[in-house]
């Protein structure tokens, strides 16, 4: 017998759900497609359709498998958003495919080897306990965000690429205006705009007067990236160094504020600390809709045939939910052991700066809750303003309060 291969005209459409019943947990909906059957049929904003899939193992093999394209130029989102321009994507090698995305990776790869994040650590403590310090000086309450989980990795890969941190108030906000799905189309493309005219006079600043650091190393290297690609490099580590890893610390510190039997855990074992970040990487999944991939020719998954040139949305957040990899998905369990969660990706776009986000959240949340006693929040956990008005998830504001 053969098996029919079913085309998108035959499938019910549904729209990505965004809505959460719960802060930490992605919108049950999520959970009911995935159970409901392993290919969804998408509508997309821009009245185009595609596919979501939510289980784990589907969401790896696409990104795994190079009949998906990553170059998302042209293609739909699931969010509302304005178009990237061809002129935006020279050096944004997440939007690359082989053999340019190769090209790129090779050169970056070494800059962000495990030994070399590891090597950041005595700096990044530094860090953290100077924020640390200065919040105890200035005494309870305060907003955690602003003060603590956005400037120490702001800091951190300013160092790393070079960066004036003093142009830090800009920077935040031109990624803050890009990254929210609520401002309006015109102030999108100015805020991407000025950090594309920002990062260019940067790119040509260094190469006037290089420095050690790594936009000034690539200025200098033996290699034949242009000035567009240096800038788009340097775009794309700036916005994805800060936005994520702040997002994730804040968000993190939130959940084990609100769990003190796991902050119980976390701090008891603190030879657990690296399976600790793990677990919430993978509990809160901030990338909160997931990745898109674009099929280069027609497919066929689980009986449905993707055509060529359709978008595909892989659900991160369902994929780290799936009961059918994880044990106890929707618990958290921050002693789990490595369960090959995908909040990082997977395949060659598997993140970049992955090495770095776990040095910064193991240091950050240990500095943090050795350093400050009994903190707790400092408004109604229901009041925590929450960011399901941005691409990537967390917390606007965390207020909390001490005991000095
Ligand atoms: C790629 C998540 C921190 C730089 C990715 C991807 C995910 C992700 C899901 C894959 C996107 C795709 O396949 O379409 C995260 C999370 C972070 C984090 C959850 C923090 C907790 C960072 C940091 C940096 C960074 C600190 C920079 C230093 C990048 C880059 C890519 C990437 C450059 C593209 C890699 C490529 O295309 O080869 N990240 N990221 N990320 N991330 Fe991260």
């Amino acid at each position: 017998t053969t098996t029919a291969v079913l085309d998108g005209e035959d499938a019910a459409v549904t729209i990505l759900p965004t809505r959460r019943d719960h802060p930490f947990d992605p919108p049950s909906e999520l959970g009911l497609l995935r159970d409901e059957g392993p290919v969804t049929r998408l509508a997309f904003p821009d009245g185009a359709r595609g596919w979501l899939l939510t289980r784990h193992e589907d969401v790896r093999a696409v990104l795994a498998d190079g009949r998906f394209s990553a170059d998302r130029i042209g293609a739909s989102s699931p969010v509302r958003r304005p178009e990237f321009r061809a002129e935006d994507r020279p050096g944004v090698l997440v939007t690359m495919d082989p053999p340019e995305h190769t090209r790129l990776r090779r050169m970056l790869t070494p800059y962000f080897t495990t030994r070399r994040m590891q090597a950041l650590a005595p700096r990044v403590e530094r860090i953290a306990t100077a924020h640390l310090d200065a919040l105890r000086a200035s005494g309870p309450p305060a907003d955690l965000v602003p003060t603590y989980t956005l400037p120490i990795p702001s800091l951190v890969i300013c160092e790393l690429l070079g960066v004036p941190y003093a142009d830090r108030a800009r920077f935040h906000a031109w990624a803050a205006a890009a990254l929210s799905l609520t401002t309006s189309d015109d102030e999108v493309r100015a805020a991407r705009d000025a950090l594309t005219t920002y990062m260019r006079e940067l790119v040509a600043a260094k190469r006037r007067e290089p420095d050690d650091a790594l936009l000034g190393a690539l200025v200098t290297g033996d290699n034949d990236l242009t000035d567009a690609e240096l800038c788009g490099i340097g775009r794309l580590l700036l916005v994805a160094g800060h936005e994520t890893t702040a997002n994730q610390l804040a968000l993190g510190a939130l959940t084990l504020i609100t769990r003190p039997d796991q902050l119980a855990v976390f701090r008891e074992r603190r030879d657990a600390a690296d399976r600790a970040v793990e677990e919430l990487l993978r509990y809160l999944t901030i990338i909160q809709f997931g990745t898109t991939r674009v099929a280069r020719e027609d497919v066929v998954l689980h009986g449905r045939r993707v055509r060529r040139g359709e978008t595909v949305v892989l659900s991160l957040p369902a994929a780290n939910r799936d009961p059918g990899h994880f044990d106890r998905p929707d618990e958290l369990d921050v002693t789990r052991p490595p369960s090959q969660h995908v909040a990082f990706g997977h395949g060659i776009h598997q993140c970049l700066g992955q090495q770095l986000a776990r040095v910064e959240m193991r240091i950050a949340l240990t500095v943090l809750f050795d350093g400050l006693r009994e903190l707790s929040l400092a408004v109604p956990a229901d009041r925590i303003p929450m960011r399901h008005d941005m691409a990537i998830y967390g917390v606007h504001r965390l207020p909390v309060s001490w005991k000095e």
